[in-house]
Formats: structure tokens, C-alpha cells, sequence
């Protein structure tokens, strides 16, 4: 069991940690890359356990909190929850109620704030649209996020609920997953016709983007999360330069999963585009 006494030291500086619970964050992790060449990273994809879409609060709070134990235990000063559901059922509890306790210098950062923070230079309507996860969705996160910075913007978040599983057994590009991906646009629109930008609020759905794109009119605009993430964390190192000091920079990535490595190797080199050597990780 991991507990602060057996967390890395922090006066060690270490990689970024990534997290998601599969695949999806992967779509991070390229942008963070690009942007971000120079710091090493760790990824860590539970996908013994995705998707947690449809799971309870409490248990992806509790897969969630596990995971980032065992990021800073790699020695991990800085964990980014590229993870829409584990973003928005999670992260508020780590931040405010395990940090202080585990080490109050390390930071768990999630992506739903810096997408929301983009919307106010992208909608001309206020009308927004949201798809993430039935979790997500359920929690009301972004809804309460995109009001709260753009008083009177109208949000409507919708559920996709076969696009994660759709992505995880590699079905994204198949001919049955235009289908699911019609359905759900259809249905969002359906329900604001106004909407002028849709916000892709789970990270795995831009591997799903060609087929997306195909079904949403044009003059929407769709915005995926990676660059915008990797802008933000940009942003954030320029303002924490403590936080900078405390990361190596060897421009290396290590990928770890809780299910198959072959697996994960096999599905991660094909997204990535170079081939991935993944370990087994047990949280
Ligand atoms: N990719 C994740 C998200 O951004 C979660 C998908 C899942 O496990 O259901 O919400």
C-alpha cells in the first residue's frame, strides 16, 4: 500500500504524470508532448478497469486517488487527470482533501477548467454543447463551470455512452461506429439548435474525430482537448517556476497499464504513430 511515507522524496525532481482510464488520454499526452517536448513523462492508463464512465462517484474517485498514489510514488511531483470523468468526480477531493495529507508541494491537475476557459473567445451564440461520458454529464461539472465564467451562456451537455467502449476495442474507425457517433450528434443538436460549438469533453472521443466531423453541420466549431491542455500547462509552468524546478527533462515517456502491456503496446503504438514498450502497472 502506498502511503506519504513511501512517496518519492520531493526534493527529487521527476516526470509528469499523465492519467486516464484507457487509451483516451493518449490524445493528451501527444499534445503535451509536442508542446512540451522537453520533460519526461509517465502514462498510466487503467484499463483493467475503463471505462469509468458509468461507474459511481465513489469508485472512480477511489481508482482515481490509487492512480495518482502511484504516480508520486514514480516519483511524479505533478499528475494531470487527462481524464474527463476522473476530472470531474475526483479531482476537487485529491485537491482538497488528499493533498494536504499526502504532500501539499505536489499537484494533481485535471482539464476540464482549461477547456471551459476557451469558450468565451470560440461561441458567438452562447450556446454550447458538451459531449462527455454519462459520469461526466451526470455530474454537472461543465455546466456549472461554463456558467459560472460565461454568465448567460446556455449549456447542453449530452451522454455518449458507446463511444469509450467503441475507442477501447478499437472499433473507432469501424463502419458500426458512424452509427453511435450520427446518433449522439443528432440527438445534441436536437436538443439546442443554437449551438455553435460542441466541446468534446472526454479524451478519448478524438479518436473518434474523423467520423464526428463527418456528422456535425459546419459552421460548428468542435473543440478537442489536447492543445488546449497542453497551452494551459504551458501556462501554469511559466507561473509556478517551483513547480518547472522539480521536473526532470530527459524528453522520455514510460507507459504504464493495469491490464495486458501487448495489449496497450499494440493500441497505443498505432495511435501514437511509434511503437510503445508498456509495463503491467498494479495499483
Ligand atoms: N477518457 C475519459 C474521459 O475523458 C474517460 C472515459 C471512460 O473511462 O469512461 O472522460
Amino acid at each position: 500500500m502506498i502511503t506519504s511515507a513511501n512517496l518519492s522524496k520531493p526534493s527529487q525532481p521527476g516526470p509528469i504524470g499523465v492519467f486516464d482510464s484507457g487509451y483516451g488520454g493518449l490524445t493528451i499526452l501527444k499534445s503535451l508532448r509536442a508542446q512540451l517536448p522537453q520533460y519526461d513523462y509517465i502514462y498510466l492508463g487503467d484499463n483493467a478497469r475503463a471505462p469509468y464512465g458509468t461507474r459511481s462517484f465513489e469508485l472512480v474517485y477511489d481508482f482515481t486517488l490509487q492512480a495518482v498514489k502511484h504516480l508520486f510514488a514514480q516519483g511524479c511531483h505533478l499528475v494531470i487527470l487527462a481524464c474527463n470523468t476522473a476530472s470531474a468526480k475526483a479531482l476537487r477531493s485529491i485537491q482538497q482533501r488528499d493533498l494536504p495529507v499526502l504532500d501539499p508541494t505536489r499537484r494533481v491537475l485535471g482539464v476540464i477548467r482549461p477547456t471551459v476557459e476557451q469558450l468565451g473567445a470560440t461561441s458567438r451564440s452562447g450556446h454550447v454543447g458538451v459531449l462527455g461520458t454519462p459520469g461526466t454529464v451526470a455530474s454537472g461539472s461543465y455546466n456549472i463551470e461554463i456558467e459560472h465564467l460565461n454568465p448567460g451562456f446556455v449549456t447542453t451537455a449530452h451522454a455518449c455512452p458507446m463511444w469509450v467502449p467503441l475507442v477501447e476495442y478499437g472499433e473507432a474507425a469501424s463502419p458500426g461506429a458512424d452509427y453511435f457517433v450520427r446518433k449522439e450528434i443528432d440527438a445534441l443538436l436536437a436538443a439546442d439548435p443554437l449551438i455553435d460549438t460542441i466541446v468534446l469533453g472526454c479524451t478519448h472521443y478524438p479518436l473518434l474525430l474523423p467520423k464526428i466531423r463527418h456528422y456535425v453541420p459546419e459552421g460548428i466549431t468542435i473543440l478537442s482537448q489536447g492543445d488546449i491542455v497542453a497551452a494551459s500547462l504551458t501556462d501554469y509552468l511559466s507561473r509556478h517556476p517551483d513547480m518547472e524546478a522539480r521536473l526532470t527533462r530527459g524528453a522520455s515517456c514510460r507507459y504504464l497499464t493495469t491490464d495486458a502491456p501487448d495489449r496497450f503496446s499494440a493500441a497505443a503504438g498505432v495511435f501514437l504513430g511509434e511503437s510503445v514498450a508498456a509495463s503491467r502497472a498494479t495499483l
